[in-house]
């Protein structure tokens, strides 16, 4: 299935993968009150079909996203930032509730809002020209859809500081040294194909169990260890009336390969 809704491109394949294109690249994909909200509507679409995997990217190969909309921005006042802030961060929260692995595929500049939405996924790849960096104090502002949260959750609390007091960028091997990438990629087009083929591995897995996994922890990030504990071990005994489960079990002690129906089943 494919929709176009110009500023953001989503496309399903064949193996249920679902690319979601930032596709403004004339400003370099530069997040709008309207991307935004195509974002929104996009991922709420993916949250109701039946898709297994997501790549987020950036049309061209200069940038993922070289961040919020500075030009939409200089109008705005304290009520328009709340909104515009508040908005992408609901969206960085619907790619974590999505029941399916998310992965940023970073080709070029992600600055700003741009690195927050890659914060959003579940895990970042990247083409070697990949530039990241959260410059906002350039701008007199801070990061607002989720940067000064989510990046030292990531990379630690004084690398995320270091990063957003200086606005400093970083290449695409310095974000792999600190943890921020998983993986560097030669092209746009290997980092493409290398994300969908990680996809195409985790779909040998169960995907409920992945986003079960996925609902874990995400959910369990900021809770005390014992409380993080009693999610997870809700999250286990939940699954042990769904397919999946019983057919991996089953599978195991057949010695055969399980055919996952990567849903609850009966
Ligand atoms: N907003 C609006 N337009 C942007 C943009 C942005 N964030 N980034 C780039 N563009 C536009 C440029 O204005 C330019 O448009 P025109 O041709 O109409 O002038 C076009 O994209 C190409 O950009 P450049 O000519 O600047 O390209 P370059 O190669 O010389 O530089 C760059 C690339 C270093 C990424 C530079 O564009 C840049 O510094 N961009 C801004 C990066 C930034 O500060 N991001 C943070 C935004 S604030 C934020 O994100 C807040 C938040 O957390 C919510």
């Amino acid at each position: 299935m494919n929709t176009n809704d110009e500023l953001i491109l989503s496309e399903i394949d064949e193996h249920k993968i679902c690319t979601i294109t930032f596709n403004n690249p004339k400003s370099l994909n530069a997040l709008s009150v309207e991307v935004l909200g195509e974002l929104k509507r996009a991922l709420l679409r993916i949250s109701e079909q039946d898709v297994l995997g997501v790549i987020l990217t950036g049309a061209g190969e200069k940038a993922f996203v070289a961040g919020a909309d500075i030009k939409e921005m200089l109008t705005m006042g304290n009520e328009d930032a709340s909104r515009f802030s508040l908005l992408g961060q609901e969206v960085t929260l619907l790619m974590e509730s999505l029941s399916c692995p998310v992965i940023a595929c970073v080709n070029g500049f992600a600055l700003g809002g741009g690195l927050e939405m890659a914060l959003g996924a579940d895990f970042i790849y990247c083409s070697k020209n990949a530039v990241f960096g959260l410059p906002e104090v350039k701008l007199g502002l801070i990061p607002g859809f989720g940067g000064t949260q989510r990046l030292a959750r990531v990379v630690g609390r004084n690398i995320a500081r270091e990063m957003i007091y200086t606005g400093k960028n970083l290449n695409s091997e310095e974000a792999k040294s600190i943890g921020l990438v998983n993986q560097v990629f030669e092209t746009k087009e290997e980092l493409i194909n290398g994300a969908t083929k990680v996809l195409l591995k985790m779909q040998k897995n169960s995907i409920f169990a992945i986003g079960r996994a996925k609902q874990a922890t995400v959910g369990g990030v900021d809770l005390e260890l014992s409380k993080g504990l009693k999610l997870e071990s809700d999250v286990f005994a939940g699954l042990f009336d769904s397919y999946d489960a019983k057919e991996g079990t089953a599978a195991f002690a057949d010695k055969r390969p399980a055919a996952f129906q990567h849903m609850k089943g009966e």
